[in-house]
């Protein structure tokens, strides 16, 4: 790259993005909602299954009115796959929360923003400089890492007084043009995911190459220093497919809090026992089958799951009051967690479920 020695890590990262940049996202306009809802799905999803979600979800909720009137079941049913469920239904508060607190009027400042559910400091920043031409910084794990090589930091990432460190100096580098802003935000995030990349940054073509301190020190492997490992708790779970006469699946809804809260699922058990326990009461004890066991990883935890399934020819004797009897081509319009998609996809596959 070719930028002048002189020329500030603002005007380098600018021209870069201008020229260099990703320029034709969906998400790319001044509408808030949109940049917010953008944010949101992309805190902890790729831009390519973004790209997929984000069209369908703006389609049915054009604005934040739209969301704010839509039931909870709507919202999660348009997520359900996404994963991080806690983002859909901190979304609809926050919809709700824009009609309520602030008249309907999207808030413009940094501190407004951060009062909405599910928006954290980065998130209201990036929606105060794309949507507003704030000059707020940004500061995702994308940017930490970008930062912690050009400057050379070797600061822990976990450590709460080197993260204040490091706002500090990104606050510091921000464009002195307030319309430089979306242009700089953007180029923030363009290079961290193109070219400052977490495993074999592409130097060769990096606008910071003849500035990175840990280019020059040779230390881009080693830098930002990697986080020690979170553990990963084993979790067995059971499950009960309980088909009806008319081949009808049992869901019910999660409880507001917990794993998967909100969304639909099988009767849910936390061992054997107590499935065989429901089954008896549901009186299809005998003609319970074992399926196929599958894991699976959410960030803290790794589910062992167990599921069983059973025919209930008649189901007045259904110990449970709040479930659902859903037909298999009607389970797409229910939010379910990831893996029951999947074991449900396999399971009926025979009525062309998700294909
Ligand atoms: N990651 C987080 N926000 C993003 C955005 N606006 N564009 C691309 N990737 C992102």
């Amino acid at each position: 790259m070719s930028s002048q020695p002189t020329q500030s890590f603002s005007q380098r990262l600018i021209a870069w993005q201008k020229q260099h940049g990703r320029h034709d996202l969906p998400w790319q306009v001044a509408d808030p909602y949109r940049v917010w809802l953008s944010e949101i799905m992309l805190q902890q999803t790729q831009v390519a299954t973004v790209r997929d979600y984000y069209p369908r979800f703006v389609a049915a909720f054009p604005d934040v009115a739209a969301l704010a009137a839509a039931e909870q079941d709507a919202v999660l049913a348009l997520w359900a796959g996404l994963g991080y469920y806690s983002r859909a239904r901190n979304l609809h508060k926050a919809a709700q929360q824009i009609i309520s607190d602030f008249n309907g009027e999207f808030p413009q400042q940094r501190s407004q923003l951060e009062q909405l559910c599910g928006v954290g400091r980065s998130t209201a920043a990036a929606i105060a400089a794309f949507a507003f031409q704030q000059r707020e910084t940004i500061l995702d794990g994308n940017v930490k890492r970008v930062l912690c090589r050009v400057f050379a930091l070797d600061g822990n990432p976990a450590d709460k007084t080197f993260e204040k460190q490091l706002w500090a100096l990104a606050e510091s580098l921000l464009p002195a043009q307030a319309d430089d802003m979306p242009a700089y935000t953007q180029g923030l995030m363009d290079l961290g995911a193109t070219v400052c990349k977490r495993s074999r940054p592409d130097c060769a073509v990096c606008p910071m190459a003849d500035i990175c301190q840990a280019k020059a020190q040779n230390r881009t492997a080693e830098l930002p220093r990697k986080k020690t490992a979170a553990a990963v708790a084993e979790m067995p779970l059971f499950w009960l497919q309980l088909r009806n006469a008319q081949g009808q699946i049992l869901l019910h809804k999660r409880p507001q809090r917990g794993i998967w809260a909100g969304l639909y699922c099988l009767p849910c058990f936390d061992s054997a026992d107590e499935m065989h326990r429901f089954a008896e009461k549901a009186g299809v004890a005998g003609a319970v089958r074992t399926d196929t066991p599958f894991s699976h990883r959410l960030t803290h935890r790794l589910l062992q799951i167990q599921p069983f399934a059973a025919d209930l020819p008649d189901d007045s004797a259904l110990p449970w009051a709040d479930g659902v009897w859903v037909n298999p081509q009607d389970l797409r319009d229910y939010a379910l967690p990831k893996p029951l998609m999947r074991y449900l996809g396999e399971a009926v596959r025979q009525a062309d479920l998700f294909g």
